[in-house]
């Protein structure tokens, strides 16, 4: 049976291509599924970026005005990939509107903002969808398998990690993700939001956290408004403050027992995009790293007390899950946009099955939760308890 569903998006820089060609894909990668994406509507406020999401993606039509989008009889699913201060206004719009929402994170500005989304959408019965793509890796997901077999026995430590380099020129530009009043936090929200997201799918919940931050680049060039990306460098505007942080640390405790150590950074200078893992288990280990995700460093082994040749590559093949949607045999390489394929088509089975499913702004709220233990801790230099945010804003 076909299901056509309406998807309208707002916010065409890197994420709203990237989301709209995920859908267009779907048909082709799952045709099985009967699912059938339609691009109704997008919104940029700059306007080559909504003409280009018509003339170039396929979208019928365009507009600068992103309540166009929600007002949109045709649209069912509202997504949203704009900077993170509009995700609160356009999530409240759209699921009062009665729209389910896919929502990048780090969802809001803040873990008061993620709170109050997520309630808004529990209250509209609407489901959600959020952009932790890195989870969908056919060998994070295989994985994940083996820790929920028992394959691995009992996790004992977690080491997660994201370092990449977009603001490590001193002359990068002042993008909006530098400025606490259009993204909020900074490598907290952009970056450790990942990092929290896939240690508590392999490892469980956080139970507490210490954990510290730092600014290392004070002042940046202004940015060319509509133009560029946030790798952009461009030393000619005038110098701006940078108002959150590039660097954040943590030491956490999972409420199995087991121990975790989280880093992440914006303005590295070897890795280029190292969202990464390291688990160690009473029966073995785990290591992946983004840069490198068709391959997964494993050992297996029953007996902790025998000599064993410590972590085996494994190279991703159609025995993994996803992978056989992208290729017939093993060892061709997928990409991240073929994550944003996988994460979107999970999305709309959900929605089209009726059936809840993960991660989506409750998986985000879980996340939020630790942040704002993180930030916490920032302010009293003291371990913190994960707990629920008021919701006051
Ligand atoms: N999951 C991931 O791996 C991942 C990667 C990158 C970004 N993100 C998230 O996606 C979101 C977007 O990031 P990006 O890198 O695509 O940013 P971007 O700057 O490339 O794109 C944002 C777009 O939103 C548009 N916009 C701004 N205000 C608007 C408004 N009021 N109405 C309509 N459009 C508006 C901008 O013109 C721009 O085209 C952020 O929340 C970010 O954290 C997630």
């Amino acid at each position: 049976m076909t299901q056509t569903i309406g998807i309208g998006v707002i916010g065409m820089g890197w994420m709203g291509l990237v989301h709209s060609r995920a859908y267009r894909s779907i048909e082709d990668r799952f045709p099985q599924s009967g699912l059938q994406p339609r691009l109704v509507i997008c919104a940029d406020d700059v306007e080559a970026r909504a003409q280009q999401g018509r003339c170039q993606i396929g979208f019928k039509q365009s507009t600068t005005q992103w309540q166009r989008v929600i007002d949109n009889p045709d649209v069912q699913i509202v997504n949203i990939t704009t900077p993170n201060v509009f995700h609160l206004p356009m999530v409240a719009a759209a699921v009062a509107a009665g729209k389910h929402v896919f929502c990048e994170k780090p969802v809001g500005c803040s873990p008061q903002e993620t709170a109050a989304i997520a309630a808004t959408a529990r209250a509209a019965g609407v489901f959600s969808g959020v952009g932790y793509n890195y989870r969908w890796a056919p060998l994070v997901q295989y994985a994940k398998q083996l820790i929920s077999d028992g394959k691995l026995g009992q996790i004992t430590h977690y080491r997660g990690r994201f370092l990449v380099g977009y603001g490590s020129h001193p002359d990068s530009v002042l993008s909006w993700r530098f400025q606490k009043e259009i993204a909020g936090t900074g490598a907290l929200g952009d970056l450790m939001s990942h990092v929290v997201d896939m240690a508590h799918m392999l490892a469980g919940p956080i139970e507490s956290i210490t954990s510290q931050q730092n600014t290392y680049i004070p002042t940046r060039p202004q940015a060319t408004p509509g133009e560029g990306t946030h790798f952009s460098v461009d030393a000619s505007g005038p110098r701006g403050t940078v108002t959150n942080e590039d660097y954040v640390s943590a030491l956490a405790r999972f409420a199995s027992g087991a121990q975790g150590i989280f880093e992440v950074c914006r303005i590295v200078n070897g890795p280029r995009c190292e969202m990464a893992f390291e688990l160690n288990a009473t029966k073995g280990a785990l290591k992946w790293n983004f840069e490198r995700m068709n391959e997964i460093e494993i050992a297996l082994f029953d007996d902790a007390t025998e000599p064993h040749p410590g972590n085996a590559v494994v190279i991703a093949g159609p025995e993994h899950p996803g992978y056989q949607h992208f290729y017939p045999g093993p060892g061709n390489s997928m990409s991240y946009e073929d994550l944003k394929t996988l994460e979107m088509f999970h999305f709309l089975q959900h929605i089209t099955k009726n059936i809840p499913g993960a991660p989506g702004l409750e998986e985000a709220l879980q996340v939020a939760e630790v942040l704002a233990a993180m930030m916490r801790s920032w302010k009293s230099g003291s371990r913190q308890d994960v707990k629920p945010i008021p919701l006051k804003l």
